[in-house]
């Protein structure tokens, strides 16, 4: 059985400071929730150091948001996959939309940084999402497919790996996808992981949803078969809403 993964993006919000007060208030509560859920904070890398910390003898998993695919070298402002293993990060995004669209990242460079990540041991999570124009032109299903196959394409096959569906235009928006739409897409992504890596990798990677998840709506969504957890922007800065989703028990 696939865990059900609730992941927070905390995008560029809380310094070292609140990082620590909201692991306080959230840790706690962390001993009860359900068995099968798997929790992992995608921070400022700034912060990783006190929250690796504050996680190091929990089961909660932490990363970086975006790295780049060098070990090391002139590449001022980047960060090292390297140096974010040592922070003993487990996971890392890649890919996310706003890395897409806002800092211009291409396939071919998520690509390289998903192996990068692999090579120093943490699991890359791969985003991938339509925007509205893509959608509204049927094109959500080649946009998606495309996205996964290059942004796997220099992977280790041996290797794990997570899948994060979050259509561009629910990004943010308090616009979330229905939730047959959104596990349409999942199917979609499932499909293309069996052709890329066979049966075993597809049963076995999980794929999140992504995109205005709020308590209101997690429990709708988690029903659906193919969403296997959430990642979440806004709703996961208060630790109290984020608490809320990290209860979500999945049931299929
Ligand atoms: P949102 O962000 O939950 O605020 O829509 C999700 C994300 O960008 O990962």
């Amino acid at each position: 059985m696939r865990p059900f993964v609730v992941a927070a993006n905390w995008k560029m919000h809380k310094g070292p400071s609140e990082a620590v007060g909201y692991l306080k208030a959230f840790l706690p509560h962390a001993g009860s929730l359900p068995g099968r859920n798997k929790i992992i904070f995608f921070v400022p890398a700034i912060d990783l150091w006190v929250v690796q910390q504050a996680l190091r003898d929990t089961s909660i998993g932490w990363g970086a948001q975006n790295c780049h695919y060098e070990r090391q070298g002139a590449f001022t402002g980047e960060n090292s996959p390297a140096v974010i293993a040592e922070l003993l990060a487990s996971y890392t995004l890649v890919g996310h939309s706003e890395r897409r669209t806002l800092f211009g990242e291409t396939d071919e460079a998520l690509a390289k940084k998903l192996r990068a990540l692999q090579d120093v041991g943490i699991e890359p999570m791969l985003c991938v999402g339509e925007t509205l124009n893509e959608r509204e032109a049927g094109g959500t299903g080649d946009v998606i497919r495309r996205q996964l196959r290059e942004g796997l394409k220099l992977r280790d096959p041996v290797k794990p790996f997570l899948v994060a569906y979050e259509p561009v235009w629910a990004i943010g928006t308090g616009k979330v996808a229905a939730p047959a739409q959104a596990d349409e897409a999942h199917r979609v992504l499932r499909e293309e992981l069996e052709r890329i890596g066979g049966r075993d990798l597809a049963e076995k990677t999980p794929i999140l949803y992504g995109g205005s998840v709020k308590p209101e709506n997690s429990g709708e969504l988690a029903a659906q078969s193919e969403i296997d957890g959430f990642l979440v922007g806004g709703a996961s800065l208060q630790a109290e809403a984020f608490l809320a989703l990290a209860r979500t028990e999945k049931k299929k």
